[in-house]
């Protein structure tokens, strides 16, 4: 199987204000085939957003080869990166990272802004379907600053997912929700990426969600560690859906007439 994501030797470190040079990620390796998942696991501060910033391109690295769906990104300019970011990654942040200024259904229209042009009527109708995949339908016309985190979570889960991305990155998609909703949030990270045969990986510190996805990786103070074979541990895994056993797709993802944007 082709990789989505091949990252080879990956350094990234920050200047101190003291001068010093601290290291955050040390020569990481990663990868995970096209329509595989995976877990990023690791305690707080041991690089995990870092890392999936650099592989959302985000940011680069001091160091190392990053190969995004069979493209290779180490020499291109920033603008070049924008666009492959644009094209190819669906990112789900730590913070959600939505505007306040803008209403629910603004935000998830926003990753149309850049890129490849589409038809404003195929994109309202997509990022209302996305809403409606996330249980948000009558949320539209809300300001996002008066949805309680769960549902702020959501929003920007449908705004990852809208441009139907080969990879999803998601940094601690249920950090802050109850168990119930952050199952209800994985399965539908897991059924987008079942529904496209994207690529999802998940920064998460919940063994639950770990388990349900295809394998784990772990840093340990910016070293990352490939995965055990977690096969046998999936059958006792938690309520928190599983990317592995996928719920059937209710549809919403789906292109009957060839129309998409
Ligand atoms: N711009 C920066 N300047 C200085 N230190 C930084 C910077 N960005 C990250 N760090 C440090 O690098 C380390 C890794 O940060 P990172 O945010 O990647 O951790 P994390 O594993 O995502 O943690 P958490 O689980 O708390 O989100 C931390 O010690 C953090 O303080
Ligand atoms: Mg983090």
């Amino acid at each position: 199987m082709p990789l989505a994501v091949h990252a080879q030797g990956l350094s990234a470190g920050v200047k101190l204000p003291s001068g010093e040079r601290m290291t955050i990620l040390k020569d990481a390796t990663l990868r995970v085939p096209e329509g595989g998942s995976a877990a990023i696991a690791g305690r707080s501060g041991s690089g995990k957003t870092t890392l999936l910033t650099l592989l959302g391109l985000m940011g680069r690295p001091d160091r190392g080869d990053l190969v995004l769906a069979g493209r290779p990104t180490a020499h291109i300019s920033d603008a070049d990166a924008a666009v492959l970011r644009n094209e190819l990654i669906g990112f789900v942040f730590q913070s959600f990272s939505l505007i306040d200024s803008h209403d629910v259904l603004e935000n998830v229209e926003l990753p149309y802004t850049y890129g490849r042009r589409c038809r404003r009527r195929l994109i309202r109708q997509r990022a209302l379907d996305m809403l409606e995949l996330v249980g948000l339908a009558g949320f539209a016309h809300r300001r996002v600053a008066q949805l309680s985190g769960g549902e702020q979570q959501r929003v920007a889960i449908a705004r990852a997912l809208v441009r139907r991305p080969k990879i999803i990155l998601a940094d601690e998609p249920t950090g802050s929700l109850d168990i119930e909703t952050g199952s209800h949030v994985m399965r539908i990270l897991c059924e987008a990426a079942a529904a496209e045969g994207s690529c999802l990986i998940v920064v998460t510190h919940d063994p639950a969600v770990a388990a349900g996805l295809d394998e784990t990786w772990e840093l340990r103070d910016g070293s990352l560690t490939p995965p055990e074979d977690r096969a046998g541990q999936r059958a006792e895994a938690s309520p928190v859906a599983s990317c592995a056993e996928p719920q059937g797709s209710d549809g919403f993802l789906g292109d009957p007439d060839g129309t998409r944007p």
